[in-house]
């Protein structure tokens, strides 16, 4: 059994260990990244930075969001805007592989310009088992590289430290509450963001429509688990399918994207089950969408895969 407490006790001084002296942490205000900040801060204090990216491709307000959550913590921080960078970046890319790659690598290269104006060689990631796991290497199949670990370029020249390697997200969540962070039971989102959940190539057209569809999907399932009509999936999300259909908006001819809704159960997003979603619920969600977003989108359609065989997120 995950002792939590044991953990945090170890953990502390093995990371004084481990980075002597000053560091880098990548926050991306999440559940594994927030525990890592809360641990690496009780290790080294105020020789930590915390670096949060704005990769253009955040969630509706979740920037801000970030901001004021590494203010709470009191943590040293440095906020970097590179949206027209990741933008640039994944221009005219397709490939699900291409575009985590090419994340991995932007990401990493944010981290060296902050280290290098700050002269520090140690970046502290809140990897978690899955991301290695599922990014493959020596007998394992790369399932997907994920942008933290598949990601990372040859030549890069910080020093890692991941305190949470050989954590499940169970697990971390366990340290969260241990450690008195109300992030524990945050639903994930991955470091890629709506780059992974505009299917093809995410431009800003794209990537706006997502964000909306995205929020409304969260709004609309939270508000239906506190009217009592269902339990909180573990993770809820949209995604837009760039392939478009004919639709009638009003009176008129439209011709938009498709947006799937994405819910699932899990307890370490090693495998899932989709969840069982009330056709009410369904209907709220899908009205939403579309009037909000007019004729940019036709069609709503609810994935009821599992994992296996499906992957919680669909690139
Ligand atoms: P999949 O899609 O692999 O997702 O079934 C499992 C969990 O991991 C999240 N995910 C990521 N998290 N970097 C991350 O930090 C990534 O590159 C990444 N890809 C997927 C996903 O949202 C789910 O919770």
């Amino acid at each position: 059994m995950f002792d939590a407490e044991k953990f945090i006790e170890k953990a502390v001084p093995k990371l004084r260990e481990e980075i002597q002296g000053r560091a880098l942490i990548a926050f991306s205000g999440g559940v594994d990244s927030t525990v890592c900040a809360a641990l690496v801060n009780q290790a080294v204090g105020d020789q930590l930075i915390a670096v949060h990216v704005d990769t253009g491709y955040m969630r509706k307000n979740e920037s801000e969001h970030v901001k004021k959550m590494m203010s709470s913590m009191r943590l040293n921080f440095r906020f970097v805007d590179a949206s027209k960078d990741f933008y640039d970046a994944l221009k005219g890319v397709e490939d699900p592989e291409k575009k985590r790659k090419i994340i991995g690598n932007k990401f990493i290269r944010c981290f060296e310009k902050v280290a290098k104006d700050e002269k520090i060689k140690c970046l502290v990631q809140g990897t978690i088992a899955p991301d290695w796991i599922e990014s493959g290497g020596e007998l394992r199949d790369t399932i997907k590289s994920h942008h933290n670990v598949g990601g990372l370029p040859e030549d890069m020249e910080l020093r890692l430290v991941e305190p949470l390697r050989d954590l499940y997200k169970d697990e971390v969540r366990k340290v969260a509450r241990v450690l008195g962070l109300s992030v524990s039971e945050r639903q994930p989102f991955p470091g890629p963001g709506l780059a992974i959940r505009v299917i093809g190539e995410a431009t800003l057209e794209k990537t706006e429509i997502v964000r909306e569809a995205c929020d409304i999907v969260e709004k609309e399932i939270e508000r239906a688990v506190e009217k009592g009509l269902m339990e909180r999936p573990w993770q809820y999300f949209a995604v837009l399918i760039p392939i478009k259909t004919v639709g009638v908006h009003g009176d008129k001819r439209a011709y938009g994207y498709t947006i799937a809704v994405r819910a699932v159960q899990s307890v370490d997003a090693m495998t899932c089950k989709y969840s069982d979603i009330s056709h009410e619920v369904l209907d709220d969600i899908s009205t939403k969408i579309t009037n909000t977003l007019g004729d940019k989108i036709n069609r709503i359609v609810y994935d009821i895969t599992n994992k296996p065989p499906g992957t919680v997120e669909w690139e």
